[in-house]
This record gives C-alpha cells, sequence and structure tokens, in this order.
C-alpha cells in the first residue's frame, strides 16, 4: 500500500472525520488572549457532558482547593484557560475514540495515553515549560494513528499486532504494510481537524532517534512525549521490551532536557496517586486499583525478563576481561530482584504459618477431631514447606558471586542446588505423633 492511499482511507472515515464543532470554537477562542472570559464559559455550556467534566477536573484533588468550584466562570479561573483547552481536547478526543470500531483493546489505549500524557505534563513543568498542558494534550493523542489504521484496515493490522506479539517492531511492520506508521498518519490526522501545528508536529516525531543537543525549542514537546513513551508503564505493544536502541535514545533526550534519574523516579512517584483520579475524571476506562496492582506485578516480571535478557547477550558479547563486570551485575540483579519478590513470598509465608497456628491452638483445645492424624502431619509439611521457601530466599540473598555458584551450562538459571543441600531447614517445632 502507498502512504497517500491510506491517509485518504483515513479521512474517509466518518468517525474520524470531524471534530464536534464546540470543539473547534472552544480552541479559537481559549487560544485569543483578548478573548473575555465569558464567551468561553457560553461555548463550554453548550456541550452538557463537557460542562460537566470541567466542573469535575476543577472540584478534583488534584486541583485541591477549599471551596466547590460551580460555575464554568469560575473553574476557568481555577483552572485557566489553557487547562480548560486541554479538558476541552481530552474530553473530545475521548468521545471520538470510543465510538470507533477497533479491535484494539481500548482500556489498554486509555491506560497508555493517558500514563503518557500524565508523564509529559509533568516533564514539562520539569524542564519550565509554560505550556505543559500542550506536553499533555500531545500525550494523549500521540497513538491516535495506531487506532485510525486499525479502524480503517482491521485485516491488515490484525496482522501487524499478531507480527508484534512475536517481537517485531510496530513501525516496521507497518511500513511493510502500508508504507507509512502510525506517527505519520496520527500527525496527518491532527492537521486534518485544524489542531495546532505544535501536536501534529509532536505526535509525527515520537517515536524519532533524537541527536544530543537537539535544537531545544520547537522539538522540546517531540522529546518530552518521546521520553515520556519510554518511561510508561503501561504499554500497547506489551510484549516487546526496550530495543536497545530506545535506550540509547532516552539519554540522549534525557541530557537534552537537563534530566537525570533522580527527575525521573521522582516523576514516576507522583504519577501513582494521581493516576486514577484523572481517569475518573475523564471517564476513562483503566480497571480497578485491583487490576492495576495485578498488572503492576506482572510488569515487575516482564523487567526481571528484560535483565535477563540483557545479561544474556552481553554474556554471548563479552570477552574474557568482561567476566568480573557481567559477574558483578548479574549479582546485582539477583538481589534486586529477590529484595522484591522475597516481600510477597513472606508475606505468603506469614498468613500460612497465621493458619497454621489456629489449627495447632484448636487441636491443642480439643475443638477440632484428628483422629487419623491427618492435620497433624498437614500442620508439619506447613512448616517444612515455609522452611524451605524462607530457606531458599535467605540462601539467594547470600550469593556473592555466579563464578562460586554453579548454573547450568549455557543458561542463566541459577543452580542453588548444591548450596541448598548444605542449608539445614529448621525441624517442625512439632513433633509427628506415632
Ligand atoms: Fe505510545
Ligand atoms: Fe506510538
Amino acid at each position: 500500500m502507498e502512504e497517500k492511499q491510506v491517509l485518504k482511507r483515513v479521512a474517509r472515515l466518518t468517525q474520524l472525520a470531524t471534530l464536534p464543532e464546540v470543539l473547534s470554537q472552544i480552541l479559537k477562542i481559549a487560544d485569543d488572549p483578548e478573548s473575555p472570559l465569558d464567551d468561553l464559559a457560553k461555548v463550554i455550556l453548550k456541550d452538557i457532558s463537557l460542562t460537566a467534566r470541567i466542573l469535575s477536573v476543577a472540584n478534583s484533588s488534584r486541583h485541591g482547593r477549599d471551596s466547590e468550584v460551580s460555575s464554568i466562570r469560575d473553574a476557568i479561573m481555577v483552572l485557566g484557560s489553557r487547562t480548560v483547552k486541554a479538558i476541552a481536547l481530552s474530553v473530545s478526543v475521548v468521545n471520538v475514540i470510543n465510538r470507533l470500531d477497533t479491535q484494539v483493546n481500548l482500556q489498554t489505549y486509555w491506560k497508555h495515553s493517558l500514563e503518557v500524557a500524565m508523564i509529559s505534563e509533568l516533564i514539562a513543568s520539569r524542564v519550565g515549560l509554560k505550556e505543559k498542558e500542550e506536553a499533555y494534550i500531545a500525550g494523549i493523542f500521540h497513538d491516535i494513528g495506531i487506532l485510525s489504521l486499525d479502524a480503517c484496515f482491521p485485516r491488515e493490522y490484525a496482522r501487524v499486532w499478531k507480527d508484534a506479539q512475536k517481537g517485531g517492531s510496530i513501525l516496521d511492520l507497518e511500513e511493510s504494510i502500508f508504507g507509512t506508521n502510525h506517527c505519520r498518519v496520527g500527525s496527518y490526522l491532527l492537521s486534518k481537524w485544524n489542531l495546532p501545528e505544535i501536536f501534529s508536529h509532536a505526535i509525527s516525531r515520537h517515536h524519532d532517534a533524537f541527536k544530543s543537543e537537539e535544537p531545544v525549542n520547537d522539538q522540546i514537546i517531540p522529546q518530552i512525549i518521546n521520553l515520556a513513551e519510554g518511561l510508561a508503564k503501561y504499554r500497547l505493544d506489551i510484549n516487546s521490551p526496550l530495543e536497545d536502541i530506545e535506550l540509547a535514545n532516552r539519554k540522549v533526550v534525557m541530557k537534552n532536557l537537563g534530566l537525570d534519574n533522580a527527575d525521573l523516579s521522582e516523576i514516576e512517584a507522583e504519577i501513582i496517586p494521581k493516576f486514577h483520579d484523572a481517569a475518573s475524571c475523564l471517564e476513562i476506562e483503566v480497571g480497578s486499583p485491583m487490576e492495576l496492582l495485578t498488572e503492576a506485578n506482572s510488569r515487575l516480571f516482564e523487567v526481571y525478563h528484560e535483565m535477563q535478557e540483557m545479561l544474556d547477550s552481553f554474556k554471548k558479547n563479552a570477552n574474557f576481561k568482561d567476566h568480573i563486570e557481567y559477574d558483578k551485575l548479574a549479582v546485582e540483579i539477583l538481589h534486586t530482584v529477590v529484595a522484591t519478590f522475597s516481600h510477597y513470598f513472606n508475606n505468603a509465608c506469614a498468613s500460612m504459618l497465621g493458619r497454621a497456628q489456629l489449627i495447632e491452638i484448636a487441636l491443642k483445645k480439643g475443638e477440632l477431631e484428628d483422629n487419623r492424624d491427618i492435620l497433624h502431619n498437614s500442620l508439619i509439611a506447613i512448616h517444612n514447606g515455609v522452611n524451605n521457601i524462607t530457606g531458599t530466599i535467605s540462601e539467594l540473598k547470600q550469593v556473592k558471586s555466579f563464578k562460586t555458584t554453579l548454573y547450568h551450562d549455557k543458561t542463566l538459571i541459577i543452580d542453588l542446588e548444591d548450596s541448598l543441600k548444605k542449608y539445614k531447614p529448621q525441624k517442625a517445632k512439632m513433633k509427628a505423633r506415632v
């Protein structure tokens, strides 16, 4: 396929053809510093759901205030016309997208887009960008090209998803099938909607590799989105780990924007408590806190796998001199992973021992019958199982070097069998009755 043909089809898709009239009026008024506040309020009031959403954002904890905001005029005063514009755009795009007939899981899509938008806004304020709302809007829109391609060419895009799950790059797959990619398609759509160029430009470059000392001015939002994309925990292509090229790009962009690792961890910490509020203000479905927690945990496993792959490739490419470095790195990673997971295991063990204790007490008091020693023997098995788990964790914590620990030839699976044989699990306190 050719790009021209693809863009023509995207432009013809009715659901994507226009943004609501109210929105274009808001954009015009909000961009005009001369326009009176009441004009903006009047336009917003024409759209009931938009009015409700703006009031809800103005009252949300995100903009914490003592008194309640009950009029749109107050909301504009509290939030500023820039933020109102950002909300209006976000609400409209949510409406447009939720009407689309697409096989993309919209919950996954919104989680990713909202996270990228929120990280972008935080980066923007950290680098002192006045128009931080602009970064937020660009983040909300950044992957709209994926949905457009998927809605227009469902069969072809299904192939992109399928191959991406096997580790292919979405951009390369899109190029090979459509002769274009979601960055260019998204950018085209936004210019067709007459949105300011700053957005279409940012979206067209959101997967670019940036050069160090890239002129900042008009490239600042594209670089912010690019960095936010790499930092987002909720990803669209969940199965593909960050490629080396993306990791190298991250370093360059961080340097260009003057950010260090401490900045990034502070940004990450700020996102977690705000994410749910932001999603409910936009009425975006992102899943319950429990589902998010489960996903965060599975992400932890993915990180572990990514690390293991990095180690694997390092091992393959390393020469003999690098072995010491390799060993140090591997031990460090092992300790990080063990520290993280021992928390979960310890909780599970504590809960098992707690239950076992209740049974023991009940047995002692004669509240439970155990004529055939079934409960008694089960308790011994629980105690020994818990001892084995805690013993293994403590053994893993003591690994100081892989040179003294065996691991299977050609794999990175640690063989702890020998050291575990040396480990004498604490015997269960209860003695089996004979
Ligand atoms: Fe993205
Ligand atoms: Fe993207």
